[in-house]
């Protein structure tokens, strides 16, 4: 195992103006060496995942001498480096794979040459937080893995499948978009200012449900319920709806007592409610808001059946 350090890395760290790179020899597919800033979580499963696809990953910069180690057990092809500013001689994409309060300021320390690509692989933050490590023929973009990524193995298999979100330099994004299909991802392209927006998406789609699932295991308490079969009951539901709202469309999956303007159920489920996990009221009275809503647009509601609804809740 050759791990290089900043020492063996040699070579100047600064270069003359107008330089540019790569100075290997091309990769005889035409794809660009990569390097990694950052052998956490989503770092080394990126490198490994890349490199299993066959693209070259040639450095690593990570400043942890146990995570270099292991970076380059996984992907012997890879020098390592203790800081970032090395690698980027290196390669002609950089991934920053660093934590989200850290990428402006790597990315500052950072000065790209002529036709090198700076990625970093936050779901919240635009690409434009790389600008600052810009040089003229230079292009920045993000590459967002949609999955949770606590075991870089695992995660090399998660990705088959997963959705990855690219925004940033339009003349970036499909070579990013071959390399997100390479590893088995399904790449989606953001456009400019949504990130967040994509984001605070995602936040409902995962914790967004676990949290629900939480209300909805308290409320299942009031019916003598623990948490195993209020998953078990409930658990077939919500993927029904999903299949349904997947085939249908959101609006004519909505099902139940909202959608059929039943307004003495949604009474008794309140008055329920108050008595057995008053906890849950507010999440009960957001969900339904949201249902009358979707049911009036869908035509499924009167204005006065909505209105009586609304009512009922706003007493709740
Ligand atoms: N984990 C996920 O589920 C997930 C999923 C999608 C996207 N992401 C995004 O991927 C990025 C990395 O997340 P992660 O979960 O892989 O984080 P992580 O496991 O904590 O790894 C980040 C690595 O960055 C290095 N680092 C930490 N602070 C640094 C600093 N101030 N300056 C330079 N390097 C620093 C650390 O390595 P050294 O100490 O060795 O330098 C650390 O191993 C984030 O932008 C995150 O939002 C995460």
């Amino acid at each position: 195992m050759a791990v290089h350090d900043t020492e063996e890395a040699g070579g100047p760290l600064t270069q003359p103006a107008g330089h540019r790179h790569p100075h290997h020899p091309p990769d005889p597919h035409g794809r660009p060496r990569i390097g990694i800033v950052g052998a956490g979580r989503v770092g080394t499963a990126l490198g490994l995942a890349f490199s299993r696809a066959g693209w070259p990953v040639t450095a690593v910069a990570t400043r942890d001498t146990e995570r270099r180690a292991r970076f380059v057990a996984l992907v012997p092809a890879a020098r390592a480096f203790a800081s970032p500013p090395q690698l980027v001689d290196e390669v002609e994409v950089v991934f920053l794979c660093v934590p989200d309060d850290a990428i402006g300021a790597v990315a500052a320390e950072l000065r790209l040459f002529s036709g090198q690509a700076l990625v970093h692989t936050s779901g919240a933050l635009p690409a434009e937080l790389l600008a600052p490590a810009r040089a003229a023929g230079s292009s920045i973009a993000s590459f967002h893995p949609l999955l949770a990524v606590a075991d870089p193995r695992r995660a090399v298999e998660d990705l088959r499948g997963a959705t990855v979100a690219l925004e940033g330099d339009e003349a970036l994004i499909p070579m990013l978009a071959t390399l997100a299909e390479a590893i088995g991802a399904q790449p989606v392209r953001i456009p400019p200012g949504g990130k967040l927006a994509y984001h605070a998406a995602a936040m409902l789609a995962a914790g967004g449900l676990i949290g629900l699932l939480d209300g909805l295991a308290e409320v299942a308490r009031g019916a003598g319920l623990d948490e195993r079969g209020a998953l078990a009951i409930y658990g077939p539901l919500m993927r029904q709806s999903l299949t349904n709202a997947e085939s249908l469309g959101i609006g004519p999956a909505l099902t139940g007592p909202l959608a059929r303007g039943d307004a003495g159920t949604v009474a008794a489920h309140l008055d329920a409610l108050r008595r057995l996990a008053p906890g849950t009221l507010g999440l009960y009275r957001a969900v339904a808001e949201r249902e009358i809503a979707l049911a009036q647009r869908e035509g499924e509601l009167s204005g006065t059946a909505a209105g009586s609804l609304r009512a009922l809740l706003d007493g709740a």
